[in-house]
């Protein structure tokens, strides 16, 4: 079974607790990270926290395979410097045509005012690179010595082990309405982020694709530039406690409350099957750490239900707390696992 998880928002919806839980209650095969090094993925667990960039946030499944797509771009030294804080070296692997981002991107990011200041980029070198792509003039990830033992051909592995009736997971990135083609042009990254296009980056067909996961947080964060409909004043934000940092470039980041619109319209482009909601404790303090459906308040139900039916799709996964463990998975009673 092959299943992506994407964001339903601007990014930061919470993709990496998301797939971390999945990890550890579905043991997959393979978990596959798309995207690139400007997307920040944190997983908590255990007392542990890890910002990733491009590790796939499954790691904690200590027996599954770790793949980067060839749509994916890397830079090596923070590839290097993750693989060792996650211990995942021997079980991680690129795709030939993972593309390499260098110094010049980043530099090239940099000393560009449009991207710096209007748009206001992550500067990770991600769009050069990308343009770099497009031109035909990017490295690859087989061109470089560092990586020999590290490659494999993602979407053969992938397509063998989904043959064989193994399970998949793709991490998608960033959000629905930073898409390139879909989003808020041009306050938007440097590619389409919406399923099909993860499917694409892997290298897996449409018809493979069993179940599209779209992440939404209890509330909408954007960073950088860009329309936030509802955005509320930086004092609310914070007598909220919806007060977040970006993980990547640490700027503080915008807020609004939930916006059913835009999900709606999320699960349109995503073709979603399935809606995960995080930090429902931010919300709703009283059911921190809570795992179980049941035991939620009347209210807290209620404000669930009320989304699953403006955007008619069930919300199968909850976030109640930072660790990949904080959960409530609806998916056995709502017939989503046999
Ligand atoms: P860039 O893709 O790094 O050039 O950034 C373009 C826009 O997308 C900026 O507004 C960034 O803040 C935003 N962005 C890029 N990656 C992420 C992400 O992973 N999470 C949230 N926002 C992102
Ligand atoms: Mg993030």
């Amino acid at each position: 079974m092959l299943s992506i998880v994407v964001g339903g928002f601007f990014g930061d919806e919470g993709k990496g607790k998301i797939v971390a839980y999945l990890g550890l209650a579905d043991k997959p095969d393979i978990a596959v990270r798309c995207g690139a090094i400007n997307a920040g993925h944190t997983v908590t667990y255990n007392g542990r926290k890890w910002k990733l960039r491009i590790v796939p946030s499954a790691f904690i499944s200590k027996n599954t395979e770790l793949l980067i797509a060839p749509g994916a771009l890397v830079r090596l030294n923070v590839l290097f410097r993750e693989v060792a804080e996650t211990g995942t070296k021997g079980r991680l692997f690129l795709d030939k045509h993972t593309g390499i981002i260098e110094l010049k991107h980043v530099e090239k990011e940099k000393a560009d005012s449009f991207l710096a200041g209007k748009i206001g980029s992550t500067l990770q070198g991600v769009g050069a690179a990308m343009a770099d792509r497009v031109l035909r003039k990017l490295r690859l990830a087989y061109e470089f010595h560092e990586l020999k033992g590290m490659i494999k051909d993602v979407s053969d592995v992938i397509n063998d082990v989904l043959d064989k009736g193994g399970d998949v997971i793709v991490e998608g990135t960033q959000g629905t309405f930073l898409s390139l083609y879909h989003g808020t042009y041009p306050y938007v990254t440097s590619r389409d982020t919406t399923a099909s296009a993860f499917a694409s980056e892997v290298g897996i067909g449409p018809k493979k694709v069993d179940e599209v996961i779209v992440v939404f947080k209890a509330f909408v964060t954007r960073v950088g530039s860009g329309p936030l409909e509802g955005e509320l004043p930086f004092e609310e934000i914070v007598k909220r406690g919806w007060c977040e940092k970006a993980t990547v470039t640490g700027r503080v980041r915008r807020a609004a409350p939930f916006n059913v619109e835009l999900a709606r319209k999320a699960v349109v482009l995503n073709s979603a099957t399935q809606a995960a909601i995080t930090k429902l404790d931010i919300l709703f303090p009283e059911v921190e750490g809570a795992t179980e459906w049941g035991k939620l308040p009347y209210k807290v139900r209620k404000w669930i239900e009320d989304i699953e039916n403006a955007i008619n799709t069930p919300v199968t996964l909850i976030g109640t707390g930072e660790d990949a463990r904080h959960i409530i998975d609806r998916r056995r009673e709502l017939g989503f696992l046999k």
